[in-house]
């Protein structure tokens, strides 16, 4: 039989995705995006993101099947993100896929958000519709300069069922958006995701958009610190990275509670103490400098913390995913570190990284191949899966 052709749904926070595959070939990837309609607000207001997928689901849709050149009767199966994000929004892109799957008779698959992260990271890196190489040149493979060569090239992981590109072993996955900072071991996409740690407060995102408020630099603040960052100095103020004190980290062999779990609210504190400090003297804040030393605080944690469970949980293949994948440094930082940790790095280009269908069909298509039983039609949105 040939690779299963997939309608895949998103619609858990502000960005309506509706993407389509066939196998580990993406043919669609159409994203309708809220953002302007929350950025007055300094963040996204669920019941405006679930209004604005409802009004923008259809011509997504639309989009989605002409770009791909498919009529909706021909999909092998309809897959949705079923959780976790915001209940109002999920619901969206579940009732339309419950809808859709009823209409068309297809197998319906609600699928974890996250997972829809790693799974992206399976398509084929070429044939990207939106232009633009599909895998950006960063994947690489440190360490052991001197060993044999591998056996197959990185590019290539081997076949899995019906043809289908498998996930390489011990894979581990980095999610850091403006809802959500994990680090993921992802034995199989079918049924293997182990929760290594995450955020306890803030997620990476929603702290770069509060710092750039307290900066004055706008929102959504991810990009415009980024920007700023350029100009700044990364070690004129030294910011607390959070949840590295021994007595919440321990060590390898007694690992602390929070070993591998971040904390962003003390660095935000920081933050604005600064910014007060310098308003209550009458002295220019030093934007610059504080959006690259507060950058470079969040990298370094992150950065630091990610590589290390990897190496204690035996991951070789280290994935990024998520909206904050499109800082500079936390890439360049990565890059670096997992080159010296002997760790091989994907990251797939930004428009697959920030929230969108092509996730989501991308995994559906996995779990059809795999022979996986569809969800039931009764399928709820989990907001906290
Ligand atoms: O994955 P995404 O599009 O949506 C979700 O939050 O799920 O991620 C959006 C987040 C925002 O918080 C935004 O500020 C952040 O990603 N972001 C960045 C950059 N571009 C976007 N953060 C740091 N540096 C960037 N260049
Ligand atoms: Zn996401």
């Amino acid at each position: 039989r040939s690779a299963p052709l997939v309608l895949g749904i998103e619609t858990s926070c502000d960005e309506t995705g509706i993407g389509i595959v066939r196998g580990t070939e993406l043919l669609a990837n159409t994203v309708a995006s809220s953002m302007e309609e929350h950025v007055r607000f300094g963040g996204v207001i669920p019941e405006i993101a679930a209004r604005a997928h409802l009004e923008a689901f259809l011509p997504t849709l639309r989009e989605a099947l002409e770009t791909a050149g498919i009529e909706l009767h021909e999909v092998d199966a309809i897959a949705v993100t079923s959780g976790p994000g915001l209940a109002g929004a999920l619901m969206v892109g579940l009732s339309a896929a419950k809808g859709l799957a009823l209409a068309a008779d297809k197998p319906l698959y609600g699928v974890n958000h996250l997972v829809a992260h790693v799974g992206v990271g399976l398509l084929d890196p070429h044939e990207n519709p939106s232009g633009g190489p599909a895998q950006e040149p960063s994947g690489h493979r440190a360490g052991n300069p001197g060993a044999e060569p591998d056996a197959e090239p990185d590019a290539e992981p081997e076949a899995g069922p019906r043809g289908m590109r498998r996930l390489p072993e011990n894979t581990g996955a980095l999610l850091v958006s403006g809802g959500h900072t994990e680090i993921l071991r992802v034995g199989s996409l079918t049924s293997d995701v182990e929760l290594l740690g995450s955020t306890i407060d803030d997620a990476a995102g929603e702290a770069f958009d509060k710092t750039a408020r307290l900066l004055g630099l706008g929102y959504p603040g991810g990009p415009a610190i980024d920007a700023a960052a350029v100009a700044g100095d990364p070690h004129a103020f030294r910011f607390p990275r959070g949840l590295t004190m021994p007595k919440f980290e321990g060590s390898a062999q007694n690992p602390g509670k929070h070993r591998h779990n971040w904390s962003f609210s003390g660095l935000k504190t920081a933050v604005a103490r600064a910014v007060e400090q310098f308003e209550a003297s009458g002295r220019p804040v030093p934007v610059a400098d504080i959006a690259a030393s507060f950058q470079e605080a969040v990298v370094d944690v992150i950065t630091a913390k990610a590589v290390r469970a990897s190496l204690e949980h035996g991951i070789t293949t280290l994935m990024l995913g998520g909206g904050v994948a499109a800082n500079q440094r936390l890439r360049e930082l990565l890059a670096q570190r997992c080159a010296a940790a002997g760790l091989e790095l994907r990251i797939p280009p930004v428009s697959l990284c920030t929230d969108n269908g092509a996730m989501v069909a991308a995994l559906g298509a996995q779990l059809v191949a795999a022979g996986v039983t569809p969800s039931s039609l009764q399928i709820p949105a989990d907001s906290s899966q």
